[in-house]
């Protein structure tokens, strides 16, 4: 039909056929051999209805017509074609069903889900029923009850603590750098009191961490390699962090909840960035950790939002820098400024392959800020403080900026439906005294400081981008 040779080609569906290149990407070629649209992907399906399932090198699915305009723009972590107007679809907590605009139909999520017939479908829950629901998400049919009751459920939710510690204390112990390994020699290199390593190690294999061959020698599981620190997506100085100055915030939830105060700053007389300052092992332990959850969470933000309108991006609170380097190095042109108190930017660097476009500047979110920009990044930044302080950072942002610039604020977005985001906004609450908020309230601070909310853009992880522009 056609000149062009692929390493593989698929069937002609509604005049499209996926091809994959020799390197690996695939894309749709017409009937005439040429390219349908323009770029690649990690993976591209079958059309069907209109519409094909592709799945983008961060690994997020979406659908696309036959031109490659996205249908809807959002990400998901997989996804189905339509089925009579229903895609089933699978974000971070779970599988659902989607509308053609990507719209969830229900707030619940399943471990599986069957496509849609005469407005019935068979799901399988997270805790292991069975049941068959309608589009409403409503249950209409129980198959199988749950594999665990209420009873165990709770009982299981009481006990997270114990979960925590285990895993605080064996990455904080190194337990992880030294596998594989028998329990004797665990407890030799970890200095733990004899016939104690097994009761560890048991420990970590209930959580799946680690698990025991024939000849009695442990070795990290797939989840366990996370907690290695020479992982790329080491969460070690997550565990540590959420083990111990989370942990302790955490015990004073009761009077937080009462006062409203943070229960970390009443712990230990000052906020947790200032108690940082001066404690260089725990301020990286912190920024290493929220380095990994920006590497994992903000890979999708350079295609929600296109960033290439501005010649450079100022991200302020910006870390250590993951973010802005995601975004550089999926727009070439762009040049970017992080800004961040002093001890933090002393720390950073650009990597070899952004030096020259990226560089890093000490400035205070409340005093005034020493760059200019016409865009602004605030990522997971609002959220570590209560209102009149966010407000006050987000007029500092306004005094940076001129009119018709814009403003990213790249936050979790409370859903009050479902109640998502709950248990983070109680951490910010005991950590730092900040707040996850609702749309509501994202635009009602932002118009006070003297921005215009233009929209919410999901991003498929658990952060999502608030467009707005400087009025
Ligand atoms: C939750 S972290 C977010 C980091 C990064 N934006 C991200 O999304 O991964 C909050 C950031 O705000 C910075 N920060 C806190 N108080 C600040 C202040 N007064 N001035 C400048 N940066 C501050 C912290 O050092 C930290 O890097």
């Amino acid at each position: 039909m056609y000149g062009q040779r692929y390493a593989w080609c698929g069937n002609f569906q509604e005049g499209r056929c996926t091809v994959r290149l020799p390197g690996g990407d695939y894309f749709h070629i017409t009937s005439d051999g040429s390219a349908a649209y323009s770029g690649c992907y990690r993976y591209a399906g079958d059309f069907k209805d209109g519409y094909a399932v592709v799945q983008r090198h961060d690994g997020k699915h979406s659908h696309i017509d036959a031109y490659g305009n996205l249908l809807h723009g959002r990400w998901f972590r997989d996804l189905d074609v339509f089925h009579k107007g229903y895609a089933r679809a699978c974000d971070s907590d779970g599988w659902h069903h989607v509308d053609m605009i990507g719209e969830p139909l229900y707030a619940e999520r399943f471990k599986h889900v069957e496509p849609f017939y005469n407005g019935e479908a068979r799901v399988e829950g997270l805790d292991g029923s069975l049941s068959v629901v309608d589009e409403s998400g409503q249950t209409l049919l129980e198959l199988r009850t749950p594999s665990q009751s209420h009873l165990e459920r709770l009982s299981a939710d009481m006990v997270g603590l114990w979960r925590t510690q285990t895993i605080r204390a064996a990455v904080a112990l190194g337990v992880f750098e030294f596998l594989p390994a028998c329990a004797k020699e665990i407890e030799r290199q970890t200095r733990l009191h004899s016939s104690i390593g097994i009761r560890l190690m048991r420990g970590l294999m209930e959580l799946g961490l680690v698990l025991r061959d024939a000849e009695g020698i442990y070795h990290a599981t797939e989840r366990g390699s996370f907690l290695m620190q020479r992982h790329p997506l080491s969460l070690a100085h997550a565990a540590r962090h959420w083990g111990r100055e989370s942990h302790e915030a955490w015990s004073a939830l009761i009077r937080s909840l009462r006062t409203g105060e943070s229960g970390f700053e009443n712990m230990h007389g000052k906020n947790f960035f200032d108690w940082m300052q001066d404690r260089p092992a725990d301020l990286q332990t912190y920024h290493s950790a929220m380095s990994t959850y920006a590497r994992h969470d903000y890979g999708g933000l350079a295609d929600a939002v296109d960033y290439t309108i501005h010649d450079s991006v100022l991200d302020a609170g910006g870390g250590a820098g993951e973010l802005v380097f995601a975004l550089l190095r999926s727009c070439p042109r762009l040049q970017a400024t992080v800004m961040d108190r002093a001890e933090v930017v002393e720390a950073a660097r650009p990597p070899t392959d952004l030096e020259g476009r990226c560089r890093f500047v000490a400035g205070d979110l409340f005093q005034q800020w020493p760059v200019k920009s016409d865009a602004i990044i605030l990522a997971r930044v609002l959220h570590d403080w209560p209102d009149s302080r966010a407000l006050r950072i987000l007029r500092r942002a306004r005094e940076t900026t001129s009119k018709g610039s814009m403003l990213y604020v790249i936050e979790m977005v409370l859903d009050d439906s479902t109640g998502g985001g709950g248990l983070m906004d109680l951490n910010m609450l005991v950590m730092t005294q900040g707040a996850e908020r609702t749309e509501e309230q994202f635009r009602d601070l932002l118009a006070q400081a003297g921005f215009g909310m233009l929209d919410v853009i999901k991003t498929g992880s658990v952060s999502s981008v608030i467009r707005a522009r400087a009025l």
